[in-house]
């Protein structure tokens, strides 16, 4: 920890979950700074969930390669040792930055310099919680947390979401801003109506848009639905279409602006 951080903690203690939350301090003075972007700061986007296999890297990879198909800057930060996520979107587009960092320090030094580089970075988490998982939370602006539909799926969320509180308690209630979005669903499928119910009861916001159960996505790998032509494979590109205008159609025309610039202060 830095000697200045060290002797403004109370006891000269911090824990590594503060200490994550402070903005980061230049290397050739004493005092922390803002970041020098002073227009468009940069979103970091965290897909979220102690439990595997919900669709975390198959969405962040998406993201990503529908992200930069829009013409966004947008790097790719991933925090699972498996780099399930980083090795897919290396497949697809080798102009995407890439980053592997699994602890607190250099999840925090990545994300520092890729702010200075891109309009977003998307984040993948593992499926534990843990160091990594929790690191990226805290530092992030939203959480995506994929949730199948599910009884133990929605037990098991329960504890992705406690974190996620505790970084909103830390930061004074502002980030990150949450959105579970329920995935592998069906047509139909009552138990994921019965599960919207249950999750208004946790008071955490459910995306109107689901992610449904294709094989297109499961083949999708090194590629990206919205890159293929099948027809189960147009049905999943509406799917995250449909997903990604909802969560951040707002932002999406102010990092395309063409003749954006960025201003250094
Ligand atoms: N919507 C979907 N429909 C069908 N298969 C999917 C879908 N999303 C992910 N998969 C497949 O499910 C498995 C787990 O997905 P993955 O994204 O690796 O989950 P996580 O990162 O949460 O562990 C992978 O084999 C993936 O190809
Ligand atoms: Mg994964």
């Amino acid at each position: 920890m830095p000697t200045w951080l060290a002797l403004l903690s109370k006891q000269g203690q911090l824990t590594q979950w503060e200490w994550l939350a402070m903005p980061a301090l230049p290397a050739n003075r004493g005092l922390p700074t803002w970041p020098r972007r002073t227009y468009c700061p940069t979103m970091l986007i965290v897909l979220t969930n102690t439990k595997g296999g919900v669709g975390k890297s198959t969405l962040a990879a998406h993201l990503v390669l529908w992200l930069h198909d829009r013409r966004v800057r947008v790097a790719l930060l991933d925090t699972d040792e498996q780099q399930t996520a980083a090795r897919w979107v290396r497949g697809a587009e080798p102009a995407v930055e890439i980053v592997v960092a699994t602890d607190v320090e250099s999840i925090r030094k990545a994300k520092n310099e890729l702010t200075q580089r891109v309009d977003v970075v998307v984040a993948d988490s593992p499926g534990s919680g843990g160091e990594a998982s929790h690191s990226i939370t805290m530092l992030a602006d939203l959480a995506i947390v994929p949730l199948q539909p599910s009884k133990p799926d929605i037990r098991a969320v329960k504890d992705a979401l406690k974190f996620v509180s505790l970084a909103r308690e830390m930061s004074g209630g502002s980030k990150p801003d949450v959105r579970i979005v329920l995935t592998f669903t069906a047509k139909g499928d009552i138990q994921s109506r019965r599960l919207r119910d249950e999750l208004a009861a946790l008071d955490v916001p459910v995306a109107r848009s689901e992610i449904r159960r294709l094989n297109a996505f499961r083949d999708s790998c090194d590629s990206a639905v919205h890159r293929m032509s099948s027809r189960d494979a147009v049905q999943a590109a509406h799917d995250i279409e449909t997903l990604f205008s909802e969560l951040l159609g707002e932002h999406l025309s102010r990092w395309k602006l063409p003749n954006k610039e960025v201003v250094h202060g």
